[in-house]
């Protein structure tokens, strides 16, 4: 695939995975985006994970066409990134490695080796000259590991962008990249925000033509969209005007509430209201959907003393990625001592901005005429 005159893809797709990073589910699989530039220097932007190592390194050298890389530049040393960085440096053993002193020392990790005799060291702002393109490096420290860079071309004006951009699927996948980027975004990095904020805050100030990610498709229409969803998520703001309700339910009698509140929603005129049996949904969509509304509604029983596990787990999930600038509605069901509200509120006690909605609903195992009237005094709170 041809990016520009002089930048070539050489990624590949993978359509086995099911899990990517061990736990997130691709259905549609995932990119590992690499890249080739071809001046009077060629520059390699980073490899591709363990079980692509032959495919990738026979794309690089029909990208090549004959020619030999002078460079690996190593913009993240993730595995399915760098897991290609010794078959590379032993298949051109002139070609020189830039990367972060940081990175050098996992490739010492990872590889015994850090590449001493071979090694450019970089850091904020230092440049390399290709020939007509110069390179600019840029720290992007925690998106989404320490030894992060990103890479400006100032020729074609494309920004190597990392992780940061990037999408589960493969790039032959037909599908709403605000989605899966979404889901991407806040199951990897969300816990780094300020870091993703701050990386946002120096690409703004280059003059962007086209973003080129390690993962998903490279992006060079309508930039200012992608740019601007990234202002939301690195902030924690509200990206849709709605209200999710995530639950769980033991005999059905918390999911009857979690619906009639929904059909409630509804009908007051709430834009999206969204629904996640936290049971059954995969929980990085129902981590995206917390993040993604301004408003969320916790639905849950008493468990031996605490709160149902998934929801416990989905509350670990959120907090663990910094939740903020939300507020949240509560449900409890209890048939015995019910826990469910103290054990939620203390469990965001040290949250940034939530705000718990004042109408909780208080469940003693089914639902009764006064909760039902809850219910309607809490959907009225949320659809103010
Ligand atoms: Fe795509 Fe953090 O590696």
């Amino acid at each position: 695939m041809v990016i520009t005159k002089d930048i070539k893809y050489i990624g590949v797709n993978d359509k086995k995975i099911d899990l990517f990073e061990g736990q997130f589910m691709v259905e549609n699989g995932m990119a590992y985006n690499s890249y080739v530039i071809l001046d009077e220097k060629v520059a390699v932007f980073d490899t591709a994970d363990k079980n692509f190592g032959e495919e990738w390194l026979k794309n690089l050298k029909n990208a090549l066409n004959g020619r030999t890389p002078d460079y690996l530049i190593v913009s993240h040393m993730e595995p399915d990134h760098s897991a290609n960085i010794k078959n590379f440096a032993d298949s051109y053993k002139d070609a020189k490695i830039v990367a972060s002193e940081k990175a050098f020392s996992m490739m010492g990790q990872f590889f015994g080796s850090d590449f001493a005799d071979r090694k450019i060291a970089v850091k904020e702002g230092d440049t390399l000259l290709l020939g007509k393109h110069t390179l600019t490096f840029y720290t992007a420290p925690m998106v989404h590991w320490p030894e992060v860079i990103v890479t400006y071309d100032d020729v074609d004006k494309i920004l190597f962008s990392a992780d940061a951009f990037g999408k589960f699927g493969t790039l032959d996948t037909d599908e709403d990249w605000a989605c899966e980027a979404r889901r991407y975004y806040f199951g990897i990095v969300g816990k780094y925000g300020v870091q993703a904020n701050a990386l946002l805050n120096k690409a703004l100030k280059l003059d962007i033509k086209t973003i080129c990610p390690l993962h998903g498709p490279i992006l060079s229409e309508n930039l200012e969209y992608y740019l601007n969803l990234y202002k939301i998520w690195t902030s924690y703001g509200v990206e849709t005007d709605g209200v999710v309700i995530c639950y769980t339910s033991v005999y059905g009698g918390t999911k009857a509430a979690a619906e009639l509140l929904a059909e409630e929603l509804k009908k007051g005129g709430c834009p999206k209201v969204a629904v996640n049996d936290l049971a059954r949904c995969d929980m990085a969509e129902a981590v995206e959907d917390a993040f993604r509304y301004g408003k969320i509604v916790l639905a849950t029983t008493t468990y031996n003393a605490e709160i149902f596990p998934f929801m416990r787990i989905f509350i670990d999930e959120l907090l663990e990625r910094n939740f903020q600038n939300k507020t949240v509605g509560i449900i409890e069901n209890g048939t015995w001592t019910p826990m469910a509200e103290k054990v939620i509120k203390a469990r965001f006690e040290k949250s940034k901005n939530i705000t718990f909605a004042e109408n909780a609903v208080h469940i003693r195992s089914v639902m009764t005429d006064k909760n039902k009237d809850e219910i309607t005094a809490l959907a009225q709170e949320l659809l103010k």
